[in-house]
């Protein structure tokens, strides 16, 4: 890696990033390459946001087309590639309105006003707190770091934001528990990415989702890592037959670019009004350009195909001696080890020209959706070796 970029960077971004000793240059599907042009083969998509893989021509072909036409508006005006987009996600999704903004993080803050404003609305007062999981990761903000179910991250900031009350995962009592009549919103996500890719248990999913609806308290659940068809399906609820109040978005809608979006179903779709909500930057017409294409690529058959290569993948991984078990779902897989560190297979990984991610004391891999059998068949042998060794 070029020294002077490492120094530049280390002198001049703040430290919060423990970058590994690579600096990638280039990239062109699951392939990128370092200064030098090595060559690696990317099981990380970026952290779950290069659904298409690097520079696909037909995303670059319609975010540069729109990067020639209008870059940017702002709010105050109408652009069609907004527009279309979220006409697109309500179609697909079921949703009724969209809200855009920039990240998971920011998704998220929508989704809690969004939810408190329901209750206020109908309730008033006191009808507030936010039911999440302990063990969920729902971004760095100081209200997403609170509503965040892992003391790890409630550290430094105080005070973060009140109101949020953490039940167990897959235990429907320690939901059952907490919901009183201070409750607005039940929070989660349908397979814990950073917590280790855990899905949750159907039967557990169904039941917070009709006592939601029973008590009319809204139920969000955060796609923020699982949205865009990483699971197989467009989202994962689908999975887990619910139809959620309010959705989360970001990550692999824009493809490459940043994007987070609130999908509201019928219930609060007109619950945030004029001046309630908003971001210079949401629904950026460049942005937006990026995630019409990756929604018009990811069909019905796209969907099918990410089922399929998952479940190839995990059956593969499977074989290996060193991995205990694979969990999640789609192209979303969780490898428990034997007895190797997650941390030092990746490194190690790097070292050999494979780019992985870690989520507890698992690796975690979320490569493209476009990756192929070729080259999952390439990436399991050099992660079999990288293991064996
Ligand atoms: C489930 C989930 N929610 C929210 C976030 C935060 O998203 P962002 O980093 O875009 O703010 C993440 C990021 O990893 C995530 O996995």
């Amino acid at each position: 890696m070029t020294k002077s970029i490492k120094d530049i960077d280390k002198n001049y971004v703040m430290n919060t990033y423990n970058r590994y000793d690579l600096e990638i240059v280039e990239g062109m599907g699951v392939n990128c390459y370092d200064v030098d042009g090595k060559e690696y083969i990317d099981l990380s998509s970026g952290i779950g946001v290069n659904s298409l893989g690097f520079c696909d021509m037909g995303w670059v072909a319609s975010v540069t087309q729109q990067v020639c036409k209008l870059n940017h508006t702002s709010n105050l005006f109408y652009s069609q590639p907004c527009a279309l987009l979220a006409k697109a996600i309500c179609e697909r999704t079921g949703c009724k309105k969209v809200f855009f903004a920039n990240s998971g993080a920011e998704a998220n803050e929508g989704a809690v006003k969004l939810a408190r404003k329901y209750s206020f609305d109908k309730y008033g007062k006191g009808r507030d707190k936010i039911i999440t999981l302990v063990n969920s990761f729902h971004g760095r903000t100081i209200t997403t770091l609170a509503a965040t179910g892992q003391d790890v991250f409630h550290n430094y900031f105080f005070p973060f934001t009140e109101g949020f009350k953490y039940a167990k995962a897959n235990d429907f009592k320690s939901v059952e528990k907490l919901i009183d009549e201070s409750v607005c919103a039940v929070m989660m996500e349908l397979v814990q990415g950073e917590g280790g890719v855990i899905a949750l248990d159907k039967e557990f999913v169904t039941s917070v989702a009709g006592l939601c609806n029973k008590k009319d308290v809204l139920l969000i659940v955060d796609e923020v890592q699982t949205g865009v068809g990483r699971t197989g399906k467009f989202l994962a609820s689908e999975h887990f037959n619910i139809k959620p109040d309010i959705t989360t978005l970001a990550k692999g809608l824009g493809g490459g670019l940043p994007i987070g979006a609130v999908l509201a179903g019928e219930k609060c779709a007109d619950t945030l009004g004029f001046s309630m909500h908003g971001t210079t930057f949401g629904g950026n017409p460049i942005v937006c350009a990026g995630a019409n294409y990756v929604l018009a690529r990811i069909d019905d058959d796209f969907l099918f195909s990410v089922e399929q290569k998952g479940e190839y993948f995990k059956e593969k991984l499977e074989e290996i001696e060193e991995i205990e078990s694979v969990s999640g779902l789609g192209l979303m897989l969780g490898l428990k080890l034997k007895s190797k560190i997650s941390s030092d297979v990746v490194k190690e990984g790097i070292k050999k020209g494979i780019i992985m991610l870690t989520a507890k004391e698992k690796v975690r891999l979320l490569p493209p959706l476009v990756i192929t059998y070729d080259e999952i068949d390439k990436a399991v042998s050099m992660i079999k070796s990288i293991l064996e060794n």
